[in-house]
């Protein structure tokens, strides 16, 4: 028996049943429970749709008391913040909600050592109609979501993702531009703790975007988003020639992540490789030191990149909107706030109304959703024997009473998998097949034929040998680049 179904014989006695699902089960799409976890879990047409009710409600903020009457949001917060939870709170109030609020988890019962799951279930048996959830371990919304019987709403989760700080950042652009597809934005600043610039930069990436990345040294997008913006979106990383870029890219690598098939609407895409050159942006997207999640906790920032007047002269920055997902410290002058430019706390007001919106459409309220099922995601649920995820601040480290590792296959052939709560690469040097107890190196063709429930990760093949699996016969291995990955 799994430990969710204990779950419920032990708690279905109050309120709802849960948790919700068994992540890896078979399951009908079209009658779950929807979550927002990351900002692939809404289509194009979602997030569109969700733009338009957005700005009609922004048009009478006031004018929508009806539509959620007596419905309750939990925001539960471990981590501080300003705009996502008052927004988030606003929002519901607006809709005619109540709210009931965790905003410092420090007076709540996790300060006595009671788990995110255990916590998830009693706030959504029947407590709340809905969660909002800010965590500072990566995946814990994909953790929460399991025990949840009701939506979870990621709030930001670690350095992983933000994805209402995304639709809110879109909507921006969006309402500014007057479309999405094939803009050219440049991200700058700290862009490997930053969750928001993850979420941002995915969503970009379907939108057909120009990305041009000016990392603070040392800050580089984390291997893994590049991995997925390339494997998963089909976006390509080239060096970028950004001399019109002014001192913006004066003390950094920039790097240019392009769509593989050029789009019409791109302004500067050169399908053969060649270092592009950045002419006209649409936005430049600033965000801080993520300080609270440097790793070492000492991580050089006091040369940290700042944009005024004077950066934002560059000829290729004439008619680009400044972003900020806000709190800024100094990487954006003030001098420049009066600048028509500067859209940073546009973006924050447009909390409420984009948060009304994905609230109501979550509740119910509101038809946004596409009617035909999402595709299913390849998940496959740990053993005890298999390898686990390497990064210590994911979920299924810093809650391993609750959260059984979970694998997501990133591709196929060659087979490479990722940690379903915060993405990381799992490094696997074998594959073992149960039923046969033969194992195969990650880029045997055989493991086509090898069944995912039956697959068994391993570091390296003396492992495997220790768990009794012996080599298969006609393992054989192929480039890691021949076959591509599945989408
Ligand atoms: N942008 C954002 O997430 O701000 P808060 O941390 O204040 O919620």
């Amino acid at each position: 028996m799994r430990r969710w179904e204990v779950a419920n014989i032990l708690f279905g006695i109050v309120g709802r049943s849960f948790p919700a699902a068994d992540p890896c089960a078979s399951t009908d799409r079209m009658t779950e429970t929807r979550h927002l976890v990351s900002i692939d879990d809404l289509s194009l047409r979602e997030m569109k749709a969700l733009f338009l009710k957005a700005r009609e409600i922004s048009e009478d903020l006031t004018g929508w008391a009806g539509l959620c009457r007596g419905a309750i949001t939990a925001t539960l917060f471990y981590e501080p913040s300003t705009r996502t939870r008052l927004s988030f709170e606003s929002a519901t109030q607006r809709l005619g909600g109540g709210v009931i609020t965790a905003a410092d988890m420090r007076n709540s019962s996790a300060s006595k050592g009671e788990s995110l799951a255990d916590t998830v279930r009693v706030v959504s048996s029947s407590y709340a109609d809905i969660l909002v959830l800010r965590h500072p371990s990566e995946g814990a919304a994909r953790l929460a979501a399991q025990y949840s019987g009701v939506p979870v709403i990621n709030a930001g989760d670690g350095s992983h993702e933000h994805p209402t700080q995304t639709l809110c950042d879109l909507y921006c652009l969006w309402v500014e531009h007057g479309h999405l597809d094939g803009l050219d934005v440049v991200l700058a600043g700290d862009l490997r703790y930053s969750r928001t610039i993850h979420s941002f930069a995915y969503a970009l990436a379907r939108f057909g975007a120009n990305l041009v990345c000016i990392p603070q040294h040392g800050f580089e997008l984390p291997e893994y988003v590049v991995k997925r913006l390339r494997e998963e979106f089909g976006v390509e990383p080239i060096r970028a020639n950004a001399k019109r870029l002014g001192d913006l890219a004066a003390s950094s690598d920039v790097v240019y992540l392009t769509p593989q098939k050029p789009h019409q609407l791109s302004l500067f895409t050169d399908a053969k490789g060649k270092a592009q050159d950045i002419q006209h942006v649409h936005a430049v997207y600033m965000t801080r030191p993520q300080t609270e999640r440097h790793e070492s906790g000492s991580e050089e920032t006091s040369e940290y990149m700042r944009l005024g007047k004077k950066t934002m002269s560059a000829e290729s920055l004439r008619d680009a909107v400044v972003m900020h997902p806000l709190p800024r410290r100094d990487e954006i002058s003030a001098d420049f706030d009066s600048d028509p430019r500067g859209i940073y706390f546009k973006q924050a007001a447009s909390g409420v109304p984009v948060r009304m919106a994905l609230l109501a459409a979550f509740l119910g309220k509101i038809d946004l959703f596409d009617s035909e099922p999402r595709p299913a995601e390849e998940l496959k649920k740990g053993e005890a024997d298999e390898v686990c995820c390497s990064k210590e601040t994911c979920i299924s480290n810093t809650e391993i009473r609750h959260a059984d590792p979970m694998f997501k296959v990133a591709s196929r052939v060659p087979l490479r998998v990722v940690c379903a709560y915060c993405s990381t690469e799992i490094q696997i040097g074998a594959v073992g097949c149960r039923t046969t107890r033969r194992w195969h190196l990650p880029t045997s063709q055989q493991l086509k034929k090898v069944r995912l429930e039956n697959m068994a990760f391993f570091a390296d093949p003396a492992w495997a040998e220790s768990k009794g699996f012996q080599l298969a016969a006609e393992s054989s291995p192929i480039s890691s680049d021949a076959a591509p990955p599945v989408p």
